[in-house]
């Protein structure tokens, strides 16, 4: 088996890929409701004629292709858009308002159904199975934990497991990754600093929940800075702040919101137990009160396995040339596939889409964010390749 032939092929099918893409980008949808966009996922299985159970984790998609026996491998996209208004200058620009794919699901997406594509065409050298995940709601929403809840790992038993991720940071025709920790655990926080609101005029009278918010962000910085090991990692960032209507009104609380990250479970439960404490003592110094949650599901970090990794950088530079692999430091974003990776080992991969003649520059989750579609049938050959190379071992 030749992996050059394969990427030959993804190459040749480029169109096919970039089109399926374009119209994800087009129609972009928040997490749990993409509805269309699955409806297109099934469509172009049907047209390639691979089985599918879809309604998995509400909109999820899952195919199968090759003997259905074990061994078994996992291909994984995910397929949410986010909460963003698009600022690009591309013609197949969101035509939805305020929702935009500015993290490259739709090339995850339009990547795993080229994958799709080319392992049919292949279907009879699967020594085995491969599974196709194309998951809901990775945007905060954990879809990645309700497809392995609902037994996509299972039956037969997933034995690997291989993701994308369009990585901004590295030019087209080349990826990244590590083994071990890659990717952050990551959790929403939400602080609400109770006071006691009133005329502006007589603070005395109040108990003033936006002074006491403002000490709550400042001290918050010092967990980090004073707590945290310095050779440790963390992030807590406060990334909104709500509270009063008029100039002239002291309000009755305040509301804060922000994320918390580190690089290992038991770190980041350390930083929310502090975030916690500190939070509730300096409201407390202040005659107010802290209520604080951490609504939702944390992500755990994200832990490549290190013989998936070596095998991953074997294929890949072969397609790409070995200068094209590179080893990359962790970085402090968070992913849901980390809920599989914690059950099966598995490795997540960056892929390089940067390109900076076509003004592909800016980063996931800006509203300029664009990619570079030369790297998509790249994509395609990469999961083809993984799969028939775990399945050949
Ligand atoms: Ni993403």
């Amino acid at each position: 088996m030749s992996f050059q032939q394969v990427l030959a092929d993804a190459r040749a099918q480029s169109d096919w890929i970039v089109g399926l893409r374009r119209t994800l980008h087009r129609f972009p949808e928040l997490m749990y409701e993409e509805v269309k966009t699955s409806q297109l996922v099934c469509d172009t299985l049907d047209q390639l004629g691979i089985a599918y159970e879809r309604g998995i984790a509400v909109t999820g998609v899952v195919a199968t292709l090759g003997t259905g026996e074990s061994p078994c491998i996992a291909l994984r996209a995910d397929m949410d858009a986010l909460p963003i208004h698009e600022e690009t200058d591309v013609p197949f620009r969101s035509e939805v308002d305020g929702k935009m794919h500015a993290c490259g699901h739709d090339c995850h997406t339009a990547m795993l159904l080229g994958a799709a594509k080319l392992l049919r065409e292949r279907e009879s050298e699967l020594r085995g199975t491969v599974r196709l995940l194309f998951q809901p709601a990775e945007e905060g929403g954990a879809g990645g934990k309700r497809m392995r809840d609902e037994g996509v790992l299972d039956n037969p038993g997933v034995e690997r497991i291989f993701g994308l991720h369009v990585w901004p940071k590295l030019p087209t025709g080349t990826i990244g990754s590590r083994a071990g920790t890659f990717l952050a655990a990551a959790g929403e926080v939400e602080i609400t600093i109770h006071g006691k609101g009133g005329h502006a005029a007589m603070p005395h009278l109040c108990i003033d929940p936006v002074v006491t918010a403002a000490k709550v962000i400042t001290e918050l910085q010092t967990i980090i800075s004073r707590n945290l090991d310095p050779l440790d990692s963390g992030v807590i960032s406060i990334t909104t702040v709500h509270g009063g209507e008029a100039y002239n009104v002291i309000p009755e609380t305040v509301r804060l919101s922000g994320t918390i990250r580190a690089l290992t479970m038991d770190r980041f439960r350390w930083l929310q137990d502090r975030v916690k404490t500190l939070a509730s003592q300096v409201a407390a110094a202040n005659d107010c009160s802290a209520t604080v949650e951490f609504h939702g599901e944390a992500y755990p970090p994200t832990v490549n396995d290190a013989d998936v990794w070596s095998d991953v950088q074997d294929f890949a530079a072969e397609l790409l040339g070995r200068e094209a692999v590179h080893e990359i430091p962790p970085v402090m974003g968070g992913e849901d596939f980390a809920f599989y990776t914690e059950r099966v080992p598995g490795c997540f991969v960056g892929l390089g889409v940067s390109n900076e003649a076509t003004g592909c520059t800016y980063h996931v989750h800006h509203p300029k964010f664009k990619v570079d579609e030369d790297a998509l049938p790249i994509g395609s050959a990469l999961h083809a390749c993984f799969a028939l190379q775990s399945l050949s071992r």
